[in-house]
């Protein structure tokens, strides 16, 4: 190869590595053109056979399923974009409603901008717009260069493309000293679906109020007195990307998971060591085929056990698919030894971490464990879910925004491998939640980002109302 080619070569891969922008930050998005609205349609069958009907058809035409409720009003939210081609008949003639949603045409340069007026929270211009994955890490960053005495950057790893996965601990030193003065943990997560991008910002919300001079309103700081927050905005960082530079609607991580494999991408929340299962299909379309023979005082696991030979190997281009193996994402892998690590000695007893919170959307929900069973309660559930209704109720308090309550499994449907099972069962953390932020299906994944302070708010007092109940469990009050 010449020396020219090389060095032209190294000045290519040169000019697409972020860290070679200089100046006053720019990046080139390929945006597509402004176009017309993307088309989301709700399907509320009476029950749930023709639920698994629709919900098959989906999937017979690849189509992109935003939402399953199998609560109350079931439903499955369907959504075509712009250039799609037509819906099956089938499905147009059977009953539903519409959104139009818009899909925001990404600025076709868009500077990085520093001065966001991070000194006040209630003025604060950050929380007006969602942000690239550049912003989000340079929110951090300026976040603990501001509070050098209260945030400590942490490097949960590297994604499958090898971007940063970052995260805070935001500590206050304790006013007492000796024993009492020992922190419990709180870890709040981002979303692991890419586009799910209200939650990533409410995330980086909830971080600021905890920073936020106590005497602004909406200031958490007070929380400080007794929990040490491990915040992780952005989990999924490429998907993330992806999600801005690619596909807006863009679900799964990044991974190439397998040679000439069709597709991309492994759905984290399916890839935990809890309960894993190696199938990608919805648990709505094969009832008949339960196959969970890990419960060992199910009486009847002997006749399931024979099913096993029936199981589908798993397609990787499902929304839902679950990877060769439990741990295969690296983003999971990381966040697992993060939390072993912050819930460290204490494990349960005296520090260590008490509650978790992740942070997802859309549909207003706020579940407790299982994901992976319906009918098999935790044994902390009667305290996990007074402590639930609570927070629902602190969540409406401020804009009568209201959240369904139940385990993961009953708001949405069963579902294997998920990071609530684990977090509870293996971790060890009691008041372990997922937290649907807004909306219920008008905008879905592309809520305006007028509401991005609104929802920050609202799920600031969720977190408060869930930190001062555990606290209160230890004899503290907040
Ligand atoms: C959705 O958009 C189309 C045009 O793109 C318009 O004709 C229709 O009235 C809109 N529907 C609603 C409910 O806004
Ligand atoms: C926010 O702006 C208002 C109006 O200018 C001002 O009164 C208030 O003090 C500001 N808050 C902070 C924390 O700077
Ligand atoms: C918080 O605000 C109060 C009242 O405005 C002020 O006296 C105090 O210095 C502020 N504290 C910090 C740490 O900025
Ligand atoms: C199974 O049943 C036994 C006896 O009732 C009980 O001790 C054990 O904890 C049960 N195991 C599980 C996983 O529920």
């Amino acid at each position: 190869m010449s020396s020219r080619l090389l060095r032209s070569l190294f000045y290519c891969a040169l000019l697409s590595l972020p860290w070679a922008v200089t100046g006053v930050e720019q990046h080139i998005f390929d945006a597509p053109p402004p176009q017309s609205p993307g088309i989301l349609r709700r399907f509320s069958p009476k029950n749930s056979k023709s639920l698994a009907e629709v919900l098959s058809i989906a999937q017979a035409h690849d189509l992109d399923i935003w939402q399953i409720g199998t609560d109350s009003t079931p439903h499955v939210d369907i959504y075509s974009p712009p250039s799609s081609t037509r819906l099956p008949d089938v499905l147009l003639s059977t009953p539903h409603s519409l959104s139009n949603i818009s899909v925001p045409t990404l600025r076709l340069q868009r500077e990085l901008k520093g001065d966001w007026g991070l000194e006040s929270l209630e003025n604060s211009t950050f929380h007006a717009e969602y942000h690239t994955h550049e912003e989000v890490s340079a929110f951090v960053h300026a976040l603990a260069r501001a509070h050098p005495d209260k945030v400590a950057l942490r490097h949960i790893g590297h994604s499958g493309e090898g971007r940063e996965m970052l995260g805070m601990k935001i500590s206050a030193p304790p006013k007492l000293e000796g024993p009492s003065a020992q922190k419990l943990g709180f870890v709040v997560l981002g979303p692991q679906h890419a586009r799910e991008w209200i939650a990533t910002s409410t995330a980086l919300y909830l971080a600021h109020a905890l920073l936020a001079n106590a005497s602004e309103p909406h200031s958490l700081s007070y929380l400080l007195e007794v929990y040490d927050f491990h915040i992780i905005p952005s989990p999924n960082p490429d998907g993330y990307v992806y999600t801005w530079e690619g596909d807006r609607f863009w679900y799964k991580n990044r991974q190439i998971v397998g040679p000439g494999a069709k597709c991309t991408g492994i759905d984290m929340n399916r890839n935990w060591g809890a309960h894993w299962k190696p199938h990608a299909k919805h648990p709505l379309l094969h009832f008949e085929d339960d196959d969970d023979v890990s419960s060992e005082n199910d009486t009847d696991s002997g006749l399931k056990k024979k099913k096993k030979s029936k199981k589908e190997p798993a397609d990787p281009c499902s929304h839902w698919y679950p990877g060769h193996r439990a741990f295969e994402a690296p983003e999971v892998t990381n966040l697992a030894n993060y939390l072993t690590a912050v819930q460290g000695v204490g494990k349960g007893a005296k520090g260590g971490v008490v509650a978790f919170v992740e942070l997802r959307s859309y549909g207003q929900m706020l579940a407790a464990p299982y994901s992976y069973k319906c009918d098999r309660l935790p044994k902390d559930a009667e305290d996990q879910r007074e402590a639930l209704h609570g927070a629902a109720r602190a969540g409406s308090a401020m804009y009568g925004t209201s959240f369904a309550t139940g385990s993961l499994c009953e708001l949405l449907y069963r579902a294997p491998g998920n990071l609530l099972d684990y977090v509870y069962s293996t971790a060890g953390v009691k008041y372990a939640y997922s937290a649907f932020l807004r909306d219920t299906g008008t905008y879905g994944f592309a809520l305006p980002p007028a509401w991005i302070r609104p929802v920050g708010e609202e799920t600031a007092g969720v977190v408060a109302y869930l930190g001062r109940f555990v606290a209160k469990q230890r004899g503290i009050e907040l």
